[in-house]
């Protein structure tokens, strides 16, 4: 794929004209008002067109203190999608502003950041075989029914079977940035509206630099872990979230189960249960919790014969570890290509396993990022412990190999939502219809979101950025914003018939279900007509229920996205790609690219 197809595959959304920020005087919506919900145009068959939610929305929890959750849902809406920003700080404050009597998130980890926080400390191991989706996170940890709530377990290291660091290390889940990251979009893309980088900031972000400017952020909205907010609670893990019945047997909301970890000195800690009660949940818990190893035959004889020897990206820190020892690194997205690269002048050989799945989705410029030294060989067929080789689809060989990194993605998973998993059905089949149509099937993919980010079975939950292959910081402002509005009865979403054709629709234009699914078709203009249709949405709404209107995006969105990848990307010397590789669409990278100098030096020159 040339540099061109790939940004467009990436990036491209159009170029929407900028308007004036618009803010149609707003006032908090009450149960009264939200009554033109119930009393909307019927269709033909006598059903409202609109969806009429079951019970009010005045209570609102958000899981996970992350980036993108934050994205969206600001003020100065005029300025919406100009700045590109990141803050579920902005969608938070936006849904306090909307009327909601209660906004509260819900984090794992004991600081915000999410998976920007780094860590030297790594995640668990990877399990191989993967294991089901509904439990590749973590499996929820439930006192027992007839305990009496808020439950607590008191642990001594002395007399428990695991460490308090290690207790804390599974509820919180280190994630997978490594030392050397910096971010592959740029700087002016990555910030908050009124929280500007300075000048001179290099537009690819270190990720320490990128933690610092978020914690302030979170900071200066008064919800940093030492705020003492009651809007939120760190080292908070959500462990169920179950519908809520009320004496009469009527659904009303959901009920959360949490749990927190609480230190209570270097060995010792305690572990407290307890519920909360609300109308509505934003789900913004990123999509790379799980990690995915692919079941390739010998491999979990070879991790039994070899422990240590097999790894995820996800468990990668630095280089330096790896020291004259021979790596394989398998995968060809962002992670195996950023990993080989930083290993490159450390390990004593540097091989990338490259094969191109029937569906893929991977853009195969990444590959451009390989230093010489890389030596790409084809797939894997299958592991041989027994000589410890390791046999390539070509019939190769390879000897000698001490560390095998899988960079090979991620598994979708929500395990607070058992009951709406399903990883028996086929990847191309509908759950059973007396049944609520599941949210993950075989962990490839989402389903069942309307426009990406409504749960269609149960419209109060929401989901942040659950798609691939958007800018994702841009694209988390229009679901903030929407979620707001909608949620308050500023907006109207489509009943459920016409929620599940759309979606149905959607499917069939991206080719069927799994990991093409979780990018945007062509067909429907993309991103750019998912941006138009958000705007088109959000802003008549606000022009008949007050509130506010969006923008499109700012024409030097795409200039310098645009010459950002054409730098991230740059590589006079790219890497020989094994011909067999080629009929499956790898090949040398493109001597068309412009000069990668003078790119390089407009991306470090600041703006
Ligand atoms: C290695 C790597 C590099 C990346 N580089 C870039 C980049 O350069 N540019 C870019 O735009 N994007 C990049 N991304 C994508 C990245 O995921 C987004 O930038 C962004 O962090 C997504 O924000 P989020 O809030 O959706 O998810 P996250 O940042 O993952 O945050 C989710 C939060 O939810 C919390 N959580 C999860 N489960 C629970 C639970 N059950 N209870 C309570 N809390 C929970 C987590 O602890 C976490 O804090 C990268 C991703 C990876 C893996
Ligand atoms: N800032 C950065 O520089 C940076 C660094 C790392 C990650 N990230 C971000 O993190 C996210 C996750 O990226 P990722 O690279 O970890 O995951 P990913 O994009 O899902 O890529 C997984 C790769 O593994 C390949 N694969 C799967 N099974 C395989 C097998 N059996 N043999 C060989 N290859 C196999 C896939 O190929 P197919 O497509 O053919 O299945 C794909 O190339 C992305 O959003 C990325 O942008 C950013």
């Amino acid at each position: 794929m040339s540099l061109a197809a790939l940004f467009t595959s990436l990036f491209v959304v159009g170029h929407l004209t900028v308007s004036a920020t618009t803010q149609i005087p707003f006032q908090a919506i009450t149960d009264a008002q939200r009554s033109h919900l119930v009393n909307s145009p019927v269709d033909a068959t006598g059903d409202s067109q609109f969806y009429e939610f079951k019970w009010p929305i005045r209570k609102v929890a958000i899981i996970g203190a992350g980036v993108r959750w934050v994205t969206g849902v600001r003020r100065e809406v005029g300025a919406l999608i100009d700045a590109v920003e990141c803050s579920g700080l902005l969608a938070y404050r936006e849904l306090i502003d909307a009327g909601f009597e209660k906004v509260k998130i819900f984090e794992r980890d004991a600081v915000p950041g999410g998976n920007w926080h780094y860590t030297d400390e790594l995640p668990l191991e990877a399990p191989i075989p993967n294991l089901d989706p509904k439990i590749a996170d973590y499996e929820p940890s439930l006192p027992s029914p007839d305990s009496a709530l808020p439950f607590e377990v008191w642990y001594a290291d002395h007399n428990d079977s695991i460490t308090t660091a290690e207790r804390w290390r599974r509820h919180r889940a280190p994630h997978a940035v490594w030392k050397s990251l910096t971010s592959n979009v740029p700087a002016p893309h990555m910030h908050f509206n009124g929280h500007d980088w300075p000048p001179g900031t290099p537009w690819n972000l270190p990720h320490a630099l990128l933690t610092r400017y978020l914690r302030g952020v979170y900071s200066f909205y008064g919800i940093n872990s030492n705020d003492k907010s009651a809007n939120v609670t760190y080292s908070t893990r959500v462990e169920l979230v179950e519908k809520r019945i009320d004496a009469e047997g009527i659904e009303q909301g959901w009920q959360l189960t949490l749990k927190k970890f609480i230190r209570l000195g270097p060995s010792s800690s305690k572990e407290v249960w307890w519920t909360e009660d609300f109308d509505a949940v934003v789900i913004a818990t990123g999509t790379f919790n799980a990690p995915n190893i692919p079941n390739i035959p010998g491999l979990a004889e070879w991790k039994h014969k070899f422990p240590g020897s097999i790894l995820h990206s996800r468990e990668y820190r630095y280089p330096e570890k790896f020291a004259n020892q021979s790596l394989l690194v398998v995968g060809a997205g962002t992670s195996a290509t950023g990993i080989s690269a930083d290993l490159n002048l450390f390990v004593k050989r540097n091989y990338l396993s490259l094969r191109r799945s029937a569906n893929s989705t991977t853009p195969t410029a990444f590959l451009n990022l390989l230093p010489q030294g890389v030596d790409i060989v084809v797939g894997i067929e299958r592991f041989h412990p027994s000589n410890a080789t390791i046999e390539l689809s070509d019939g190769t060989l390879l000897a000698d190999i001490d560390h095998i990194l899988f960079s090979t993605g991620y598994q979708y998973t929500f395990p607070f939502l058992p009951q709406y998993h399903n990883s028996s059905i086929g990847l191309d089949e509908e759950g059973p219809e007396d049944r609520p149509q599941p949210l993950v099937t075989d962990g490839s993919h989402y389903r069942s979101l309307y426009r990406e980010f409504i749960y269609i079975e149960e419209p109060t939950l929401a989901f942040m950025n659950m798609n691939l292959g958007a800018v994702t910081w841009t694209f988390g402002e229009y679901f903030a914003v929407a979620i707001a509005k909608i949620w308050s009865g500023t907006a109207r979403l489509p009943n459920q018939a016409e929620m599940w054709k759309s979606y149905r629709e959607r499917v069939a234009a991206s080719g069927g279900y799994g990991k093409k699914v979780l990018y945007l078709p062509s067909t429907g203009g993309g991103m750019s007509g998912y941006i138009a249709f958000f705007m088109g949405w959000l802003n008549s709404a606000a022009y008949e229920f007050g509130g506010k209107t969006i923008d499109g995006l700012n024409k030097d969105f795409f200039e310098q996205l645009w010459v950002f990848q054409i730098a991230f990307f740059a590589n006079p010397n790219p890497v020989r790609i094994p011909e067999s590789n080629h009929s499956e669409g790898f090949i040398a990278a493109s001597t068309e690219q412009p000069s990668p100098v003078e790119f390089l030096d407009y991306l470090t020159s600041g703006y």
